[in-house]
């Protein structure tokens, strides 16, 4: 079988091999000497194959001629050293073969830039842009990444359920999991409500996966989840989802300097990846979305992450210059705008803060022995700001207790959850990256609707 990537198409070793590409018209361009270059890409990489049609080919002015951007073709032809600068290699055709056109005046994606916020009207087209391509393909690679990593360190993957009947970060945003009777609702003429809880009593949509994970954990010592999460909250902001997904590691026997030391090693190894495996792909973020991306990338996974308290960090929030639109002073829940200043004007790096006051942290984090902090960390990095959330979760029955009811939980909900203390309690750990987040800090994307295939946002669910 002939057929080949377009990925190894474009390696200097295939020269001379004869072979057969599939995939989409990006431009057509006609010489006069009677023959058209034609840039094929196929998604397997970033940059396109030139295939040079001779006029020769028996559907030359019929087909070859009439070819647009987004036309399919599959192309038959010989591989062979290409004097044109910036591609090694081009393929001489020795037959093209239209699978589908494409209508020039209709379709969308014309030479002319589109701005993001268009081309999200057109989630189902963008795919086909260059940079849409190329945050697809390190999205994979950071997945790829989070499993490698976690199964080289012992850690099972494991499935925690989307539809859940407890809030895990507390916040009350969840959605309502209800069934909807739709035969009833026709014949009703929609006047009657037929929205029931499918299950016998209310259901959600998850925000975390993490209280189910922590089961696991405390049965198979290193867990790891790995999945979509929601959250209703009516945020309109460039690092804010309604569904985004989330990995999940919860480790037995870990306190809070392991967790941060996973976290650490983790996003090294998930960062080194998308640099290593996403040369060209990162190049043209380096060079179209973010100057800098590649070398801030590089130096991150050569230095020691920086560790603050969050006293520490409310102490240089209080003492700097900036003038903030949220005043800050201990207790307060640090916004976007303090995460920014002290990540990129204070260290410059990313910064893993700790130990933050209990009152505005959730119920399972392990009180510290002052009483008023819990055992938490939070990642923050550049241009982003939060992009890990985790802790040692509180071990002690006792304990627990006591902070459940201080948040007011429906203790009956969580029975399950404080059997863990009852039955061989252990010191344990874990925390959550949003995928999302981490896309954009490593491709400079400025919106995370613009790093996720289809977003969901308030007011948005187009597709
Ligand atoms: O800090 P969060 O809320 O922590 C948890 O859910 C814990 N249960 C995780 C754990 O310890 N297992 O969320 C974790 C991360 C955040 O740091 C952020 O990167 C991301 O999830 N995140 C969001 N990403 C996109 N849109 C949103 N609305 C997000 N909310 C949180
Ligand atoms: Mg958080």
């Amino acid at each position: 079988d002939q057929w080949i990537l377009i990925r190894e198409a474009r390696q200097e070793a295939t020269v001379g091999k004869t072979v057969e590409v599939r995939g989409w018209v990006r431009t057509r361009r006609d010489s006069k000497a009677g023959f058209s270059f034609i840039e094929l890409n196929d998604g397997s990489c970033f940059g396109n194959l030139q295939v040079v049609a001779p006029g020769e080919l028996d559907n030359y002015a019929d087909e070859i001629q009439k070819l647009t951007a987004g036309c399919s073709v599959v192309v038959e032809g010989k591989i062979e050293a290409s004097p044109a600068k910036g591609q090694a290699t081009e393929l001489h055709a020795t037959a093209v073969r239209v699978v589908g056109w494409c209508d020039g005046e209709t379709y969308p994606l014309q030479k002319k830039r589109h701005s993001f916020e268009k081309l999200r009207d057109w989630a189902h087209l963008r795919a086909r842009t260059n940079t849409f391509g190329a945050v697809a393909r390190v999205r994979n690679q950071i997945c790829d990444s989070i499993h490698s990593f976690f199964q080289e360190n012992d850690f099972y993957y494991t499935n925690t359920p989307i539809i859940t009947a407890s809030d895990c970060e507390g916040a009350g945003e969840m959605f309502r999991v209800t069934s909807l009777d739709l035969n009833r609702l026709a014949k009703s003429g929609r006047d009657v409500n037929y929205e029931l809880d499918f299950f016998d009593k209310p259901t959600f949509l998850t925000v975390s996966g993490q209280l189910e994970a922590e089961t696991y954990a405390t049965a198979l010592g290193r867990v790891y989840t790995f999945g979509p999460t929601f959250r209703a909250e009516n945020s309109n902001t460039s690092r804010h989802l309604a569904e985004f997904w989330m990995v999940e590691p919860e480790a037995a026997f870990f306190e809070l300097p392991d967790n941060m030391r996973l976290a650490e090693a983790f996003l090294k190894r998930v960062f080194t990846d998308c640099l290593q495996q996403c040369g060209e792909d990162m190049e043209f973020f380096e060079k179209r979305i973010q100057p800098g991306v590649i070398a801030q990338l590089a130096k991150v996974v050569e230095q020691p992450f920086t560790h603050m308290s969050y006293t520490e960090a409310i102490e240089v929030l209080e003492k700097c210059d900036e003038k903030f639109e949220y005043p800050v002073s201990w207790g307060t829940d640090l916004q976007a705008e303090h995460e920014r200043f002290l990540t990129e004007k204070h260290v410059g790096a990313p910064v893993i803060l700790t130990d933050y006051p209990s009152s505005i942290k959730p119920f399972y984090m392990r009180v510290s022995d002052d009483g008023k902090t819990v055992a938490a960390m939070d990642v923050l990095v550049p241009g982003v700001g939060e992009i890990i959330g985790g802790s040692q979760r509180e071990e002690r029955l006792d304990v627990l207790q006591r902070r459940m009811n201080e948040a007011e939980l429906d203790m009956s909900e969580y029975e399950w959850y404080v059997d863990l203390r009852r039955f061989g309690t252990v010191p344990h750990a874990g925390f959550g990256l949003g995928l999302e987040r981490a896309v954009q800090y490593v491709t400079g994307m400025a919106n995370i609707r613009d790093v996720i295939p289809f977003p969901r946002t308030p007011g948005n669910a187009e597709f």
